[in-house]
């Protein structure tokens, strides 16, 4: 069986030696492809990388994958992440993880939390800016201290260590910067959850399943004010510290798989995804984001640290998502010619 591989470069988007703008942040790098193939490879499958541009339909016509293993990104707008998944159905191709509506809903993250609210899943309380005059009646709704994140992005990106405001000089300069950055982007504001960070990981479908619980902290810093954010991720080694298991008690262990598998479950998500979470000062689990594209780089993204501390190899956790959504069409992974499955 062939199974294409879907993505975008960072080196697509921007020209040799400029590669550290955040903006490519959310990218992959060959290296991640090419590990993520040799998996495929020692599996005894073939590959073809097929990028995410936009000969990606001619290329599957020529290439005929029986599967996609979809990473893809996309380019522009809060549906950008669903953009290939939406190719590949007009395609009528199997592909894995979430389809386009659960990759746009988790992308914007206000939507994302009218559906937590409206299940009784417990998120910072917020407010949407577009424009300057918004501003003003934001400290009669809301708690300083304040988080201001772009409303349509991940992997950090417009979130940086001065993200977090105790002042409305401090949020007013925040915000300045995100309409700049991120102009024709709403903002997002939204209450600061003082507390120990944890991520969960979630791979499977009906039922999914917990993958494991990691605490991630700042090494000898104040945990509380913790904000992982670009620079403090691109220097993880020397800043951040990955804790599996956290120590935590068993009622918020329950508390935060219980929301985990619910988040999933409502989003509609598919195969595998990573949710992150920030415990309040009332011991309460925060759910503040939910990746069901969570990045695959080896030794550097979160669920792949995850898992190897937790003793699952690269290939492990390659292959898992891969036969989890082989699973969901009824292909057993050592079948080797496929039908496609609607
Ligand atoms: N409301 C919040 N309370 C506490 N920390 C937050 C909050 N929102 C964001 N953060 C911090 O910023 C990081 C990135 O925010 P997140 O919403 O997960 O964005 P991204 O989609 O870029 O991962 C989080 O991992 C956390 O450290
Ligand atoms: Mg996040």
């Amino acid at each position: 069986m062939k199974i294409g591989i879907t993505y975008n470069l960072k080196e697509n988007v921007l020209p040799e030696g400029e590669l550290d703008s955040e903006q490519v942040e959310e990218f992959d790098s060959p290296q991640t492809i090419n590990a993520i193939c040799a998996v495929f490879e020692a599996y005894g499958f073939k590959t073809t990388r097929l990028g995410g541009e936009t000969n990606i339909i001619e290329k599957i016509k020529t290439e005929k994958p029986s599967f996609v293993f979809n990473i893809a990104e996309g380019y522009w707008g809060r549906n950008r992440e669903g953009q290939i998944p939406t190719i590949l159905e007009i395609m009528n191709m199997p592909y894995s993880g979430s389809d386009p509506l659960t990759l746009a809903l988790t992308l914007d993250k206000v939507m994302a939390k009218k559906i937590l609210r409206m299940k009784g899943i417990p998120t910072p309380k917020f407010a949407v800016i577009k424009k300057w005059g918004e501003l003003i009646n934001i400290e009669n709704r809301l708690t300083y201290p304040l988080v201001v994140k772009p409303a349509w992005e991940g992997s950090s990106k417009g979130i940086y260590s001065t993200s977090v405001s105790n002042s409305r000089n401090e949020l007013r300069k925040s915000v300045q910067k995100l309409f700049e950055r991120y102009a024709g982007q709403p903002i997002l504001v939204e209450e600061f959850i003082r507390g120990r960070e944890i991520t969960v990981g979630v791979l499977g479908n009906s039922p999914a399943k917990i993958m494991g619980l990691m605490e991630i902290k700042m090494k000898g810093g104040d945990e509380d004010n913790f904000i992982y954010c670009l620079e403090t991720k691109r220097d993880w080694l020397k800043k951040v510290e990955y804790i599996i298991p956290p120590r935590i008690e068993k009622k918020l262990h329950y508390a935060l798989s219980h929301n985990a598998l619910t988040a999933f479950r409502e989003f509609g998500c598919r195969d595998v995804a990573r949710i992150d979470f920030r415990i309040g000062r009332d011991n309460q689990p925060y759910l503040i984001d939910i990746n069901p594209l969570p990045g695959l780089t080896p030794g550097y993204s979160d669920l792949v640290i995850m898992t190897q501390m937790s003793g699952i190899n690269y290939s492990q956790l390659i292959f898992s998502i891969l036969n989890t959504a082989f699973s969901r069409y009824g292909i057993s992974s050592n079948i080797t010619k496929l039908t496609k499955v609607a």
